[in-house]
């Protein structure tokens, strides 16, 4: 297997086996080999040829074309092995669900899950509370305490917990939601996101109030200038990175089981909608695998994306779920979320800057592809082992509408750890640096992105004085004497103006039944303004969710990308 030296370091310290002393025990080619026997073993109950599964999926991750979510690699084969990125609790306006969800919570940290919470339900803070007579102390509070508990439990030794905090704008405590991680100590193990509607935007738009509503007596209490909320939210995204927004009435209209209830929040990172109790396996394929210039290799990603369809269904059969009622959740709605990784690396083989109508076009092209394909793979299942549990009054149970045996095939996860170890760019991110420092056992090591390394020798303009100052600087803009080709070819995230990230957010979107996990980086020196202009622009764009993150911004907390040392 041709692993890098990070891959090595990064699988050695979080994924491979280890006995009860700790010690490593296994190589990742046996990891591998691990991962795709208990998925393929699951074939047995549908007939399917076990031996030829097991193959067919060993070679596929082991050609770093595809990979699962992280808790697949670490815990297939355990004796609880949890399998599933992805979950969403329900927070109910009662203490019995606020700590019940919590003690859930915590399970599902320990078994390498994340989970994403709406706390919307809560009434809000100085309200009564009849059983003690006393006044409730709001969402915000109970946020705290789930982020003390998310301290203290590591997520299986392995992953820091990662958690989604969301309240909906029209909550009367939606101010001090806002500002709440602007002191930098707070929510540290939570993304935080307010969810949007559709009214709020109208709001904002004509300059008017909306109402401000308690949910527990569905009564209005106040009302509320959108513009000074919005303001709020700004000043705290351009200082923090949060809160992002999501579009949560668009997030419920692309429901495909609504009779099972609406989406109050999304997973931790953002790319998963999911109900009450709903779990997801994600899978990304290594995009920079498949190129092959002027295009893709369109034949073999054809293939690979039904071999990873099938082991994502295969791979809930096969996890261990950390409560009954997620299992009966998941396998009812049987969601997976095949996406992709590598895109940025992709484009740069195939020439193509990544701010370009034609890497937009590729974009739609490639997602479309991979999403007809997944459909096609999740119906050929269906035929053989029946369409998804919860398929009668789905969006599926109507005419011209394939019989599939997923309520969703596709997400596009921001692969924080995978791509590291595919040795790939993250997700559909541009990429951040040309050149890297890394900290390993006390040495620090540099870096120069081996896709620009490549071109550099190929385009005939590398000298070890170009490489010297792109080690400093990261990128090639404002070094004299660089072709502008290749300027515009390895344009980096923070030199990418915002349209060029939403635009390629947006035509992922378009074809990905779930969301898309992007980061809008901004340069330091952007002002809130351009936050502002960054969260309408997502909303107009059709996008189901929205996240900026100012270079410098003190973000005390979880990041999206995870720190690899
Ligand atoms: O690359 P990796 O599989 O480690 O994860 P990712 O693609 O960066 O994140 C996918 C999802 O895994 C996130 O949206 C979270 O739901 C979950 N996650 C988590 O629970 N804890 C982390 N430390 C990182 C991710």
């Amino acid at each position: 297997m041709e692993l890098s030296q990070n891959a090595l370091k990064v699988l050695e310290a979080r994924y491979l086996l280890r006995d009860e002393e700790g010690r490593v025990i296994e190589t990742p080619e046996q990891m591998f080999a691990r991962l795709a026997r208990v998925v393929a073993a699951t074939e047995a109950a549908y007939g399917g040829e076990v031996p030829l599964w097991e193959r067919r999926f060993h070679e596929l991750l082991g050609s770093l074309k595809f990979l699962p979510n992280s808790p697949a690699i670490m815990n297939a084969g355990k004796a609880e092995g949890q399998l599933a990125a992805c979950f969403v609790l329900p927070v109910e306006d009662s203490m019995q669900s606020i700590f019940d969800t919590l003690k859930n919570a915590a399970l599902i940290l320990q078994s390498g899950g994340g989970t994403g919470f709406s706390f919307s339900q809560l009434r809000p803070k100085a309200d009564p509370v009849r059983s003690t007579g006393g006044i409730a102390s709001g969402p915000v509070s109970f946020m705290k305490i789930y982020n003390t508990a998310t301290d203290v439990i590591k997520q299986g030794g392995a992953r820091r917990g990662a958690n989604m905090g969301i309240l909906r704008v029209d909550h009367p405590d939606i101010l001090e939601f806002i500002r709440v991680k602007r002191d930098a100590v707070e929510l540290a193990n939570f993304n935080i996101s307010v969810a949007v509607t559709d009214a709020f935007m109208e709001a904002l738009r004509t300059g008017g109030d909306y109402p401000l509503v308690n949910p527990r007596s569905h009564k209005t209490v106040g009302s509320i200038a959108a513009a000074e909320v919005f303001a709020e939210i700004v000043a705290s995204a351009w200082s923090t990175g949060d809160p992002g927004l999501i579009f949560i009435d668009r997030i419920n209209r692309a429901n495909p089981t609504p009779l099972l209830g609406s989406f109050e929040s999304t997973n931790p990172c953002g790319e998963q909608p999911l109900l009450p109790y709903e779990a997801c396996v994600l899978g990304s394929l290594n995009l920079s695998r498949y190129a092959l210039p002027p295009g893709l290799d369109w034949a073999a990603l054809g293939r690979d994306v039904a071999t990873a369809v099938r082991f994502l269904d295969d791979t809930i059969d096969a996890n261990h779920y950390p409560l009954p009622a997620i299992e009966a959740m998941h396998k009812g709605n049987r969601k997976i979320g095949l996406g992709v990784m590598g895109w940025a690396d992709l484009l740069i083989l195939l020439g193509l800057p990544y701010n370009d109508p034609r890497s937009f076009a590729l974009a739609r092209q490639t997602m479309r592809f991979v999403r007809d394909r997944a459909r096609a793979a999740s119906v050929g299942l269906a035929e053989k082992r029946g369409v998804f549990p919860n398929f009668i009054g789905s969006i599926y149970d109507a005419e011209g509408m394939p019989r599939v045996r997923n309520a969703t095939t596709t997400t596009i996860a921001p692969t924080g750890t995978l791509a590291t170890i595919a040795d790939c760019s993250s997700g559909i991110e541009p990429l951040f640096s040309l050149a890297y420092q890394r900290r390993v056992l006390e040495m620090e090591f540099t870096e120069i992105n081996r896709h620009f390394l490549d071109s550099a020798r190929k385009g005939g303009f590398y000298s070890e004085r170009l490489m010297a100052q792109v080690l400093r600087r990261g990128t090639l803009a404002g070094i004299p004497g660089v072709p502008p080709d290749a300027v515009r070819l390895f344009q980096t995230a923070l030199e990418i103006p915002v349209e060029g990230h939403l635009e390629m957010q947006a035509a992922f979107q378009e074809y990905t039944d779930n969301a898309v996990s992007k980061t809008v980086n901004l340069p330091e020196s952007a002002t809130e303004a351009d936050v502002a202009r960054t969260y309408l622009l997502a909303y107009e764009k059709g996008v189901k969710g929205v996240t900026v993150f100012r270079y410098g911004a003190k973000k005390g907390t979880l990041l999206r990308f995870e720190d690899i040392d």
